[in-house]
């Protein structure tokens, strides 16, 4: 995958200096989720649906994130989960997932993680250029980072993303919606997927899934409705691993679908869901 054109950056900032920040936030908000996590998660509210949690620890992580961001970078936006968009001067907007995975949290299944990404340009997955992003599974303290330019990471080490023979002996990963329409939509999608490839994974966390797929653990990953928090930090990782990152029909990977793996391995799988409809009937709604 060739990386698109690094924009001009304002305040002296720099790719690597971006993407060193958004470990240092990342792994700090982790801390905090990881050392505060009682015995007991209790729901402190809810969002898309009943079955959307938000729990006390997604806000106070966001607000670590949101303080850091202040004082390190403040003139730069905020699109957060968890709270109101701060605007920016700067022409950069940080985008944050506080836990994803928020259900794994819940339920102590562990596949949780903070996801930083800071982007250029709209903070929307059509029209943004992200820069740089990081996402720290916090269970187990795995950190994935990447920038425009400079490759992926794992702890440090370069990540590639896997050569899987065939559609066919694919391991894919995928997650569904939290609305129940949209379930059922997704549910049909699966029965034209399931059957050409090895095996289906839904661990729960889709920015850890696109890593999971930029360092070989998966080899292909969809996902119908993610918010650009659920992905960007992901994305960059995954693209940076080598991954294409798309949607349907030639369209840029965002709501609507986000399809990522080897290039010719995305072919096969845009087809199948080109064919199953998979960004057509069910509630568009994001969720
Ligand atoms: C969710 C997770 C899940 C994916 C959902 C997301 P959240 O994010 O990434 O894997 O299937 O689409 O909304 O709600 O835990 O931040």
């Amino acid at each position: 995958m060739i990386s698109p054109a690094l924009p001009e950056l304002p305040d002296g900032a720099t790719v690597t200096s971006l993407r060193d920040l958004a470990v240092r936030l990342a792994t700090a908000a982790g801390a905090l989720v990881r050392e505060g996590r009682p015995e007991r998660v209790v729901v402190a509210a809810t969002k898309s649906s009943d079955v959307d949690p938000v729990t006390v620890m997604d806000q106070a992580s966001e607000e670590l994130l949101r303080e850091m961001i202040a004082a390190e970078r403040p003139h730069d936006a905020i699109l957060g989960e968890e709270g109101d968009d701060v605007a920016g001067t700067s022409g950069l907007t940080w985008v944050l997932d506080p836990i994803d995975g928020t259900v794994n949290y819940l339920y102590g299944v562990a596949s949780w993680a903070v996801s930083v990404a800071v982007v250029a340009g709209p903070p929307e997955p059509a029209s943004w250029t992200i820069l740089a992003g990081c996402v720290h599974s916090i269970a187990d303290g795995r950190t994935w980072s990447a920038g425009l330019g400079e490759g992926a990471t794992r702890d440090g080490v370069p990540v590639r993303v896997g050569a899987p023979a065939s559609l066919g002996t694919s391991l894919v990963g995928t997650g569904f919606g939290y609305d129940a329409g949209r379930r059922a939509h997704q549910a049909q999608v699966l029965t034209q997927v399931l059957p050409k490839i090895r095996d289906i994974r839904r661990l729960g966390s889709a920015a850890i899934d696109l890593c999971l797929l930029a360092d070989g653990s998966i080899d292909l990953y969809y996902e119908r409705g993610l918010n650009p928090w659920d992905m960007a930090a992901g994305a960059i990782v995954a693209t940076e691993a080598g991954a294409v990152v798309t949607g349907l029909r030639g369209g840029p990977a965002g709501n609507a679908m986000t399809v990522a793996g080897p290039p010719d391995l995305v072919a096969q799988l845009t087809a199948i869901l080109e064919a199953a409809d998979a960004d057509g009937a069910g509630s568009l709604e994001r969720g």
